[in-house]
Protein backbone atom coordinates (compact mmCIF):
# COMPACT_ATOMS: atom_id res chain seq x y z
CA UNK A 1 0.00 0.00 0.00
CA UNK A 2 0.95 3.56 -0.72
CA UNK A 3 2.24 5.62 2.27
CA UNK A 4 0.60 8.57 2.60
CA UNK A 5 1.87 11.55 5.61
CA UNK A 6 -0.87 13.59 7.00
CA UNK A 7 -0.98 17.08 5.22
CA UNK A 8 1.43 18.73 7.90
CA UNK A 9 3.99 15.80 8.89
CA UNK A 10 5.42 15.70 5.28
CA UNK A 11 9.17 16.57 5.67
CA UNK A 12 9.82 17.66 2.30
CA UNK A 13 6.20 19.46 1.97
CA UNK A 14 6.76 21.32 5.39
CA UNK A 15 10.81 22.00 4.25
CA UNK A 16 9.27 23.79 0.56
CA UNK A 17 6.70 25.66 2.94
CA UNK A 18 9.69 26.81 5.19
CA UNK A 19 11.98 27.81 2.01
CA UNK A 20 9.30 29.60 0.47
CA UNK A 21 9.51 31.99 3.63
CA UNK A 22 13.14 32.35 3.43
CA UNK A 23 12.76 33.91 -0.19
CA UNK A 24 10.40 36.49 1.40
CA UNK A 25 13.35 37.68 4.08
CA UNK A 26 12.94 35.06 7.20
CA UNK A 27 15.96 33.55 8.07
CA UNK A 28 16.20 29.75 8.64
CA UNK A 29 16.98 29.36 12.27
CA UNK A 30 13.87 31.28 13.38
CA UNK A 31 11.45 28.92 10.69
CA UNK A 32 13.20 26.03 11.85
CA UNK A 33 12.59 27.02 15.92
CA UNK A 34 8.87 27.38 15.01
CA UNK A 35 8.71 24.73 12.75
CA UNK A 36 9.49 21.75 15.70
CA UNK A 37 6.03 20.28 15.53
CA UNK A 38 5.15 20.61 12.24
CA UNK A 39 7.13 16.94 11.28
CA UNK A 40 7.75 13.98 14.02
CA UNK A 41 9.99 14.27 16.42
CA UNK A 42 12.34 11.66 14.16
CA UNK A 43 11.75 13.96 11.06
CA UNK A 44 13.52 16.72 12.67
CA UNK A 45 17.29 16.58 11.37
CA UNK A 46 15.95 15.61 7.93
CA UNK A 47 13.65 18.50 8.07
CA UNK A 48 16.87 20.59 9.13
CA UNK A 49 19.03 19.09 6.05
CA UNK A 50 16.27 19.73 3.78
CA UNK A 51 16.19 23.15 4.49
CA UNK A 52 19.86 23.71 4.86
CA UNK A 53 20.68 22.18 1.96
CA UNK A 54 18.45 23.53 -0.14
CA UNK A 55 19.15 27.09 0.88
CA UNK A 56 23.38 26.27 0.34
CA UNK A 57 22.57 25.40 -3.17
CA UNK A 58 19.74 27.25 -3.81
CA UNK A 59 21.86 29.68 -6.57
CA UNK A 60 23.16 26.94 -8.74
CA UNK A 61 19.49 24.89 -8.04
CA UNK A 62 17.24 27.65 -9.18
CA UNK A 63 19.19 28.49 -13.10
CA UNK A 64 18.96 24.68 -12.99
CA UNK A 65 15.36 24.50 -12.59
CA UNK A 66 14.93 27.32 -14.75
CA UNK A 67 16.45 25.62 -17.42
CA UNK A 68 13.86 22.27 -16.75
CA UNK A 69 10.84 24.04 -16.41
CA UNK A 70 8.58 25.27 -19.74
CA UNK A 71 7.36 28.22 -18.60
CA UNK A 72 8.13 30.24 -14.99
CA UNK A 73 6.05 29.01 -12.11
CA UNK A 74 3.41 31.93 -10.84
CA UNK A 75 4.49 33.62 -7.76
CA UNK A 76 1.73 32.11 -6.15
CA UNK A 77 3.55 28.63 -6.77
CA UNK A 78 6.64 29.41 -4.64
CA UNK A 79 6.27 26.50 -2.78
CA UNK A 80 6.07 24.54 -5.61
CA UNK A 81 9.35 26.24 -6.83
CA UNK A 82 11.11 25.30 -3.47
CA UNK A 83 9.89 21.46 -3.81
CA UNK A 84 11.48 21.43 -6.90
CA UNK A 85 14.39 22.88 -5.82
CA UNK A 86 14.81 20.45 -2.91
CA UNK A 87 13.91 17.48 -5.48
CA UNK A 88 17.04 18.75 -7.14
CA UNK A 89 19.05 19.29 -4.31
CA UNK A 90 18.20 15.55 -3.04
CA UNK A 91 19.24 14.55 -6.48
CA UNK A 92 22.61 16.23 -6.77
CA UNK A 93 23.67 16.27 -3.24
CA UNK A 94 22.13 13.90 -0.67
CA UNK A 95 22.95 9.64 -0.83
CA UNK A 96 19.86 8.82 -1.32
CA UNK A 97 18.02 6.63 -3.74
CA UNK A 98 16.76 8.62 -6.95
CA UNK A 99 13.42 7.18 -7.69
CA UNK A 100 13.05 7.01 -4.00
CA UNK A 101 13.90 11.17 -3.87
CA UNK A 102 11.44 11.39 -6.99
CA UNK A 103 9.07 9.72 -5.72
CA UNK A 104 8.77 11.19 -2.64
CA UNK A 105 8.81 14.81 -3.66
CA UNK A 106 6.09 13.92 -6.16
CA UNK A 107 4.17 12.71 -3.14
CA UNK A 108 5.01 15.86 -1.24
CA UNK A 109 3.12 18.50 -3.68
CA UNK A 110 0.17 16.29 -2.96
CA UNK A 111 0.56 17.36 0.43
CA UNK A 112 1.00 21.26 -0.78
CA UNK A 113 -2.51 20.79 -2.23
CA UNK A 114 -1.20 20.73 -6.07
CA UNK A 115 -2.20 17.64 -7.36
CA UNK A 116 -2.13 19.08 -10.65
CA UNK A 117 1.81 19.68 -10.21
CA UNK A 118 2.63 16.26 -9.24
CA UNK A 119 3.66 15.12 -13.41
CA UNK A 120 5.65 18.40 -13.48
CA UNK A 121 7.59 17.76 -10.59
CA UNK A 122 8.05 14.06 -12.03
CA UNK A 123 8.94 15.32 -15.47
CA UNK A 124 11.09 18.24 -13.96
CA UNK A 125 13.14 15.57 -11.75
CA UNK A 126 13.50 12.54 -14.04
CA UNK A 127 14.62 15.26 -17.08
CA UNK A 128 17.31 16.47 -14.89
CA UNK A 129 18.26 12.59 -14.34
CA UNK A 130 18.69 11.94 -17.83
CA UNK A 131 20.61 15.62 -18.73
CA UNK A 132 22.55 15.97 -15.71
CA UNK A 133 25.67 16.58 -16.90
CA UNK A 134 25.06 18.62 -19.80
CA UNK A 135 22.30 21.14 -17.76
CA UNK A 136 24.74 21.51 -14.83
CA UNK A 137 27.81 22.30 -17.66
CA UNK A 138 25.71 24.75 -18.51
CA UNK A 139 24.30 26.33 -15.69
CA UNK A 140 27.98 26.40 -14.13
CA UNK A 141 29.05 28.86 -16.87
CA UNK A 142 27.54 31.67 -14.91
CA UNK A 143 30.19 32.51 -11.79
CA UNK A 144 26.88 32.77 -9.05
CA UNK A 145 25.45 29.46 -10.26
CA UNK A 146 28.99 27.80 -9.94
CA UNK A 147 29.54 28.72 -6.61
CA UNK A 148 25.83 28.80 -5.57
CA UNK A 149 27.20 32.98 -4.12
CA UNK A 150 25.05 36.16 -5.20
CA UNK A 151 27.55 38.52 -7.70
CA UNK A 152 27.98 41.57 -5.28
CA UNK A 153 29.41 39.09 -2.59
CA UNK A 154 31.65 37.23 -5.49
CA UNK A 155 33.06 40.56 -6.81
CA UNK A 156 33.94 41.91 -3.46
CA UNK A 157 35.84 38.57 -2.32
CA UNK A 158 37.26 39.22 -5.66
CA UNK A 159 38.44 42.69 -4.53
CA UNK A 160 39.46 41.79 -1.56
CA UNK A 161 41.40 38.34 -1.92
CA UNK A 162 42.21 38.00 -5.40
CA UNK A 163 44.34 35.23 -5.23
CA UNK A 164 41.83 33.41 -3.49
CA UNK A 165 38.29 34.24 -3.70
CA UNK A 166 37.43 30.88 -5.27
CA UNK A 167 38.60 28.94 -2.25
CA UNK A 168 37.03 31.14 -0.13
CA UNK A 169 33.62 30.30 -2.11
CA UNK A 170 34.03 26.45 -2.04
CA UNK A 171 34.89 26.72 1.97
CA UNK A 172 31.71 28.29 2.37
CA UNK A 173 29.42 25.93 0.53
CA UNK A 174 30.78 22.90 2.93
CA UNK A 175 29.25 21.93 5.97
CA UNK A 176 31.28 23.10 9.14
CA UNK A 177 32.36 20.88 12.07
CA UNK A 178 31.26 20.72 15.41
CA UNK A 179 33.55 22.30 17.69
CA UNK A 180 33.47 22.10 21.51
CA UNK A 181 35.21 24.50 23.70
CA UNK A 182 36.28 23.03 26.65
CA UNK A 183 35.94 24.41 30.24
CA UNK A 184 39.50 24.48 31.07
CA UNK A 185 38.54 26.03 34.79
CA UNK A 186 37.00 23.00 35.44
CA UNK A 187 38.85 20.35 33.23
CA UNK A 188 42.15 19.60 31.42
CA UNK A 189 42.38 19.29 27.67
CA UNK A 190 44.36 16.05 27.78
CA UNK A 191 41.12 14.60 30.52
CA UNK A 192 38.67 15.84 28.31
CA UNK A 193 40.01 14.35 25.58
CA UNK A 194 40.22 11.37 27.32
CA UNK A 195 36.36 11.54 28.32
CA UNK A 196 36.13 11.93 24.53
CA UNK A 197 37.64 8.67 23.83
CA UNK A 198 36.03 6.68 26.40
CA UNK A 199 32.51 7.63 24.94
CA UNK A 200 34.03 6.66 21.35
CA UNK A 201 34.03 10.56 20.23
CA UNK A 202 36.84 11.12 17.65
CA UNK A 203 38.08 14.67 17.85
CA UNK A 204 40.87 16.85 16.90
CA UNK A 205 42.65 19.87 18.74
CA UNK A 206 43.68 22.90 16.91
CA UNK A 207 47.32 24.05 18.19
CA UNK A 208 47.37 27.18 19.59
CA UNK A 209 44.02 26.57 20.90
CA UNK A 210 44.15 24.59 24.28
CA UNK A 211 40.09 24.82 24.52
CA UNK A 212 38.86 23.80 21.05
CA UNK A 213 38.42 19.75 20.30
CA UNK A 214 36.97 19.66 16.40
CA UNK A 215 34.93 16.43 16.47
CA UNK A 216 34.61 14.41 13.17
CA UNK A 217 31.13 13.46 13.33
CA UNK A 218 28.40 16.56 14.74
CA UNK A 219 26.40 15.13 17.57
CA UNK A 220 23.70 16.03 19.76
CA UNK A 221 25.19 18.16 22.44
CA UNK A 222 23.68 17.41 25.43
CA UNK A 223 25.25 13.66 24.67
CA UNK A 224 28.52 15.33 24.94
CA UNK A 225 30.37 13.61 27.60
CA UNK A 226 30.23 16.49 30.87
CA UNK A 227 27.99 18.73 29.09
CA UNK A 228 25.63 18.55 32.03
CA UNK A 229 28.01 19.11 34.08
CA UNK A 230 29.04 22.39 32.24
CA UNK A 231 32.59 20.81 31.16
CA UNK A 232 32.24 21.83 27.58
CA UNK A 233 29.92 24.06 25.22
CA UNK A 234 29.64 24.34 21.93
CA UNK A 235 31.53 26.99 19.87
CA UNK A 236 33.78 27.62 16.79
CA UNK A 237 37.22 28.25 17.22
CA UNK A 238 37.64 31.32 15.85
CA UNK A 239 35.34 32.57 18.63
CA UNK A 240 37.06 31.02 21.11
CA UNK A 241 39.99 33.46 20.62
CA UNK A 242 38.23 36.85 21.60
CA UNK A 243 38.55 35.30 25.66
CA UNK A 244 42.42 35.17 24.87
CA UNK A 245 42.98 38.06 23.11
CA UNK A 246 41.42 40.65 25.87
CA UNK A 247 43.85 39.31 27.93
CA UNK A 248 41.96 39.88 31.51
CA UNK A 249 43.85 41.02 34.63
CA UNK A 250 42.56 40.23 37.71
CA UNK A 251 39.96 41.85 39.32
CA UNK A 252 39.45 43.44 35.18
CA UNK A 253 35.18 44.83 34.97
CA UNK A 254 34.51 43.63 31.35
CA UNK A 255 31.89 44.90 29.31
CA UNK A 256 30.44 42.75 26.39
CA UNK A 257 28.11 44.94 24.50
CA UNK A 258 26.15 42.91 21.63
CA UNK A 259 26.74 39.48 24.17
CA UNK A 260 23.41 37.70 22.87
CA UNK A 261 23.18 34.58 22.66
CA UNK A 262 26.66 35.04 25.22
CA UNK A 263 29.10 32.05 23.92
CA UNK A 264 31.86 34.86 24.15
CA UNK A 265 30.12 36.15 27.51
CA UNK A 266 30.57 32.27 28.91
CA UNK A 267 34.19 32.22 27.74
CA UNK A 268 35.09 35.28 29.29
CA UNK A 269 33.79 34.19 32.73
CA UNK A 270 34.98 30.93 31.88
CA UNK A 271 38.69 31.71 31.54
CA UNK A 272 38.99 34.73 33.80
CA UNK A 273 41.13 35.37 36.15
CA UNK A 274 40.08 35.99 40.24
CA UNK A 275 37.82 38.91 40.61
CA UNK A 276 36.82 39.28 37.30
CA UNK A 277 33.40 40.65 36.71
CA UNK A 278 31.79 40.83 33.19
CA UNK A 279 28.41 42.99 32.47
CA UNK A 280 26.34 41.63 29.22
CA UNK A 281 24.16 43.91 27.76
CA UNK A 282 22.05 43.77 23.84
CA UNK A 283 19.24 45.42 22.53
CA UNK A 284 17.38 42.14 22.11
CA UNK A 285 16.29 40.88 25.43
CA UNK A 286 14.71 37.48 24.09
CA UNK A 287 18.21 36.72 23.07
CA UNK A 288 19.27 37.95 26.20
CA UNK A 289 17.49 34.82 27.74
CA UNK A 290 20.24 32.75 25.91
CA UNK A 291 22.69 34.42 27.58
CA UNK A 292 21.16 33.90 30.75
CA UNK A 293 20.56 29.94 30.31
CA UNK A 294 24.39 29.58 28.85
CA UNK A 295 26.26 30.85 32.01
CA UNK A 296 23.68 29.24 34.00
CA UNK A 297 24.22 25.91 32.93
CA UNK A 298 28.29 26.65 33.40
CA UNK A 299 27.34 27.73 36.83
CA UNK A 300 28.71 31.30 36.23
CA UNK A 301 27.43 34.64 36.65
CA UNK A 302 26.98 38.05 35.24
CA UNK A 303 25.06 41.54 35.20
CA UNK A 304 22.60 41.17 32.39
CA UNK A 305 20.78 43.77 30.93
CA UNK A 306 18.93 44.87 27.92
CA UNK A 307 20.62 47.84 26.09
CA UNK A 308 21.12 49.47 22.77
CA UNK A 309 25.00 49.99 22.55
CA UNK A 310 24.24 53.07 19.81
CA UNK A 311 22.67 54.61 23.25
CA UNK A 312 24.37 54.03 25.95
CA UNK A 313 22.07 54.60 29.19
CA UNK A 314 21.00 53.10 32.60
CA UNK A 315 23.37 51.37 35.30
CA UNK A 316 25.82 49.89 32.40
CA UNK A 317 26.31 53.21 31.09
CA UNK A 318 27.38 54.85 34.39
CA UNK A 319 30.15 52.60 34.82
CA UNK A 320 34.22 52.60 33.07
CA UNK A 321 35.42 49.08 32.33
CA UNK A 322 39.08 47.67 31.97
CA UNK A 323 37.95 45.79 28.94
CA UNK A 324 35.08 45.84 26.49
CA UNK A 325 34.17 43.09 23.99
CA UNK A 326 32.34 44.81 21.25
CA UNK A 327 31.19 41.70 18.78
CA UNK A 328 29.10 44.03 16.63
CA UNK A 329 26.34 42.88 14.01
CA UNK A 330 27.52 42.88 10.49
CA UNK A 331 27.20 41.23 7.41
CA UNK A 332 27.93 37.31 8.93
CA UNK A 333 29.55 36.81 5.53
CA UNK A 334 32.19 34.95 7.45
CA UNK A 335 29.74 32.20 8.80
CA UNK A 336 28.17 31.43 5.29
CA UNK A 337 28.80 27.86 6.08
CA UNK A 338 26.68 27.38 9.15
CA UNK A 339 23.97 29.91 7.88
CA UNK A 340 23.98 29.36 4.45
CA UNK A 341 20.34 31.35 4.06
CA UNK A 342 22.51 34.59 4.29
CA UNK A 343 23.44 34.20 0.63
CA UNK A 344 19.68 34.86 0.12
CA UNK A 345 19.10 37.32 2.69
CA UNK A 346 21.87 39.39 2.60
CA UNK A 347 22.23 42.33 -0.46
CA UNK A 348 24.96 44.54 -1.14
CA UNK A 349 23.09 47.36 -0.46
CA UNK A 350 22.89 46.02 3.61
CA UNK A 351 26.63 46.62 3.94
CA UNK A 352 26.66 50.69 3.86
CA UNK A 353 23.71 51.00 7.21
CA UNK A 354 25.79 47.94 8.44
CA UNK A 355 28.76 49.56 8.68
CA UNK A 356 27.04 52.75 9.41
CA UNK A 357 25.39 50.93 12.54
CA UNK A 358 28.75 49.57 13.46
CA UNK A 359 30.93 52.87 13.19
CA UNK A 360 27.66 54.62 15.63
CA UNK A 361 28.22 51.71 18.61
CA UNK A 362 32.02 52.05 18.25
CA UNK A 363 32.27 55.68 18.65
CA UNK A 364 28.88 55.07 21.42
CA UNK A 365 30.96 52.84 23.40
CA UNK A 366 34.38 53.86 23.55
CA UNK A 367 33.89 56.51 26.17
CA UNK A 368 33.00 53.59 28.65
CA UNK A 369 36.78 52.52 28.33
CA UNK A 370 39.03 53.26 31.09
CA UNK A 371 42.47 54.88 29.78
CA UNK A 372 45.11 52.14 29.17
CA UNK A 373 41.91 50.08 28.46
CA UNK A 374 41.52 47.68 26.15
CA UNK A 375 38.23 47.19 23.26
CA UNK A 376 38.43 44.35 21.35
CA UNK A 377 36.07 45.12 17.90
CA UNK A 378 35.01 41.80 16.35
CA UNK A 379 32.87 40.65 13.28
CA UNK A 380 32.21 37.68 11.66
CA UNK A 381 32.29 39.21 8.19
CA UNK A 382 34.87 39.08 5.42
CA UNK A 383 34.08 42.57 4.22
CA UNK A 384 36.81 45.30 4.71
CA UNK A 385 34.30 48.03 4.57
CA UNK A 386 33.00 46.12 8.39
CA UNK A 387 36.48 45.28 9.09
CA UNK A 388 39.97 46.93 8.89
CA UNK A 389 38.32 49.51 7.19
CA UNK A 390 36.11 50.49 9.57
CA UNK A 391 39.06 50.26 12.63
CA UNK A 392 41.21 52.52 10.25
CA UNK A 393 38.28 55.25 10.09
CA UNK A 394 37.32 54.96 14.02
CA UNK A 395 41.25 55.30 14.53
CA UNK A 396 41.57 58.61 12.16
CA UNK A 397 38.73 60.35 14.12
CA UNK A 398 39.64 59.06 17.69
CA UNK A 399 43.05 61.28 18.99
CA UNK A 400 42.75 58.94 22.07
CA UNK A 401 42.68 55.39 20.44
CA UNK A 402 45.40 53.48 19.20
CA UNK A 403 45.94 49.84 17.81
CA UNK A 404 47.40 46.92 19.66
CA UNK A 405 48.84 44.72 17.10
CA UNK A 406 47.84 40.97 17.42
CA UNK A 407 50.64 38.97 17.16
CA UNK A 408 49.70 35.66 16.39
CA UNK A 409 50.12 32.58 14.08
CA UNK A 410 46.21 32.08 12.76
CA UNK A 411 44.37 34.19 10.65
CA UNK A 412 45.90 37.24 8.17
CA UNK A 413 47.28 40.81 9.24
CA UNK A 414 45.10 43.10 7.49
CA UNK A 415 45.99 46.81 7.05
CA UNK A 416 44.28 47.03 10.86
CA UNK A 417 43.42 43.69 12.94
CA UNK A 418 43.61 40.30 11.60
CA UNK A 419 40.65 38.31 9.68
CA UNK A 420 40.37 34.73 9.95
CA UNK A 421 39.28 33.46 6.44
CA UNK A 422 36.37 30.47 6.73
CA UNK A 423 38.30 27.24 7.03
CA UNK A 424 41.84 28.43 8.09
CA UNK A 425 42.55 25.29 11.02
CA UNK A 426 38.81 24.52 10.70
CA UNK A 427 38.01 27.78 11.79
CA UNK A 428 34.72 29.98 10.87
CA UNK A 429 35.39 33.53 9.60
CA UNK A 430 36.01 36.13 12.44
CA UNK A 431 37.71 39.19 12.20
CA UNK A 432 39.34 40.93 15.48
CA UNK A 433 41.36 44.37 16.03
CA UNK A 434 42.68 45.34 19.52
CA UNK A 435 42.05 49.42 20.32
CA UNK A 436 43.78 50.55 23.25
CA UNK A 437 42.67 53.98 24.77
CA UNK A 438 45.63 55.74 25.47
C1 LIG B 1 27.22 38.87 16.47
S1 LIG B 1 25.92 38.87 17.59
C2 LIG B 1 26.78 38.70 19.11
C3 LIG B 1 27.24 37.29 19.42
C4 LIG B 1 27.72 37.15 20.86
N1 LIG B 1 28.77 38.07 21.17
C5 LIG B 1 28.20 35.74 21.18
O1 LIG B 1 29.39 35.47 21.15
O2 LIG B 1 27.34 34.88 21.45
C6 LIG B 1 25.46 40.55 17.61
C7 LIG B 1 24.47 40.93 18.69
O3 LIG B 1 24.34 42.35 18.67
C8 LIG B 1 23.05 42.69 19.14
N2 LIG B 1 22.80 44.10 18.78
C9 LIG B 1 22.48 44.60 17.57
N3 LIG B 1 22.35 45.95 17.65
C10 LIG B 1 22.61 46.29 18.93
C11 LIG B 1 22.63 47.51 19.65
N4 LIG B 1 22.36 48.68 19.05
N5 LIG B 1 22.91 47.49 20.98
C12 LIG B 1 23.16 46.32 21.60
N6 LIG B 1 23.15 45.12 20.97
C13 LIG B 1 22.89 45.11 19.66
C14 LIG B 1 22.17 41.67 18.44
O4 LIG B 1 20.93 41.52 19.14
C15 LIG B 1 23.05 40.39 18.50
O5 LIG B 1 22.69 39.62 19.63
Amino acid sequence: MKRRRGRSGDPRATAARLLQQLTAGRSLSELLAGATESVPARDLGLLKEFCFGTARWWLRLAPLAELLLKHPLKPRDGDLHALILLGLYQLEYMRVAPHAAVAETVEAARVLDKPWATGLVNGVLRRFLRERGALLTRVDRDLPARYAHPQWLIEALQKEWPDRWNVLLEAANHRPPMTLRINLARISQPDYFERLRQAAVPAQSIPGIPSAAVLEQPMDAIDLPGFAQGLVSVQDAGAQLAATLLDLQRGDQVLDVCAAPGGKSAHILESAPEGVTLTAVDIDAGRLARVRENIGRLGLTAEIQVGDATRPEGAWAERSYQRILLDVPCSATGVIRRHPDIKLLRKADDIPPLAARQSRILNAVWPLLKSGGMLLYATCSLLPEENSAQVKRFLAATEDAREKTINSTWGHACEFGRQILPSDDTMDGFYYACLQKA
